[in-house]
């Protein structure tokens, strides 16, 4: 059988091409860390000169960052000398305070212990927590999370939930389980600081960030435990579990513990990555390989680091799954949310 010499260099392209990846990833965190996009933002076509004076950077290091970023099609180029930041390129790489902003997910690089790590796991089968996943990786989730959080979470997530901003206005006992850094807590909190708040999570670094992140605050408290063991009281307003039931070894052991901690009238919030059961439908997401590749790195990682763990994973829990789940575990309502996120739906679950 001959080679196929088109196929090769099929193969041959796509997997440089995430080498590509790689190599200017490395360019994004430094242009996040040195300011340049923030610099380039808004100062028109500008030349690599012009740029050292503003930003105090060395020319001939940003002449070549700069031509490495419009070969990859960031900044616009004809020429080689002059180079544009577009203004939607800076809603994406310079403006933080954007729901689309996408500079702060190139900070973490995995540590080769890390990398080790996944190895070993491959073969026990055993994942490697979050806190297992590198020195930073707490940060590097609410880099990835923070931007839609702070766009949708208050002015749209909570108030398309039946009630509920009238609640928080009055009063409501809030569990965010699986709180991370405590991120959503914080913009909960800012919005309805009537209320009361508790954080639960099993990574110690994520708990140690929200801990001193509501130092000075009483009504919020972070445990470091899992969802399943928050308190069977039945009298919980509502309840959180944003982007990390799939990353749970027991989802199924959570969502029982739940059912006991909320009141009657209560609410349950899952965000879930939008995800199918079928694989074709999945195909049509442009950022699944990047999806499936994080699942084994971080999601399903976590979610096989016990020896029982279901090990679901980042496109675990689409909605049949889900649904099916939640009513095993004894609520009877359950609504689909698809709110101005591309990447997550909502649901209201209520017992
Ligand atoms: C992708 S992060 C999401 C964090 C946060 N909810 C956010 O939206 O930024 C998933 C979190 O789930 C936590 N986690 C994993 N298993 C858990 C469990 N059994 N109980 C509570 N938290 C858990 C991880 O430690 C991690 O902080």
């Amino acid at each position: 059988m001959g080679i196929d010499k088109d196929l090769l260099k099929k193969y041959t392209l796509a997997t440089w091409g995430f080498k590509q990846g790689e190599a200017v990833s490395l360019m994004i965190n430094l242009g996040v860390r040195l300011g340049i996009y923030r610099a380039l933002d808004g100062a028109g076509t500008i030349t690599a000169s012009d740029l050292a004076v503003i930003t105090g950077l060395h020319e001939r290091w940003l002449k070549e960052w700069l031509c490495a970023q419009a070969a990859a099609g960031l900044v616009v180029s004809n020429d080689g000398e002059t180079f544009l930041l577009e203004e939607e390129a800076a809603l994406v790489l310079a403006r933080a305070d954007t729901p689309t902003y996408a500079g702060g997910v190139f900070s973490h690089l995995r540590h080769p212990r890390v990398v080790d790590g996944l190895e070993e796991a491959f073969r026990t089968g055993l994942g490697l927590t979050y806190d297992g996943q590198g020195e930073g990786s707490e940060h590097h989730v609410e880099a990835m999370l923070a931007p839609m959080a702070r766009a949708l979470l208050v002015p749209t997530v909570i108030p398309a939930l039946t009630g509920m901003v009238d609640r928080l206005e009055t009063g409501a006992k809030v569990l965010d389980i699986g709180c991370g850094t405590g991120l959503a807590l914080q913009l909960m909190r800012e919005a309805w600081p009537v209320s009361s708040y508790e954080g639960y999570d099993v990574s110690e670094r994520a708990v140690a960030v929200a801990r001193e992140r509501f130092a000075n605050f009483d009504n919020v408290t972070i445990h470091l435990a899992g969802a399943e063991e928050v308190p069977q009281v039945g009298e919980v307003d509502l309840v959180m579990t944003m982007d990390c039931l799939h990353d749970m070894p027991r989802p199924d052991l959570a969502m029982a513990a739940i059912r006991g901690a909320i009141s009657v009238e209560g609410t349950w919030i899952v965000k879930e990555i939008k995800s199918s059961s079928e694989w074709s439908r999945n195909l049509r997401n442009p950022m699944l390989a990047m999806m499936y590749s994080t699942s084994v790195a971080s999601c399903m990682s976590s979610a096989m680091s016990t020896p029982d763990g279901l090990g679901l994973g980042t496109l675990g829990l689409d909605p049949v799954t889900l649904e099916a789940m939640v009513k095993e575990a004894g609520f009877t309502q359950f609504t689909m949310h698809d709110l101005d996120d591309p990447t997550n739906l909502y649901y209201e679950i209520k017992p």
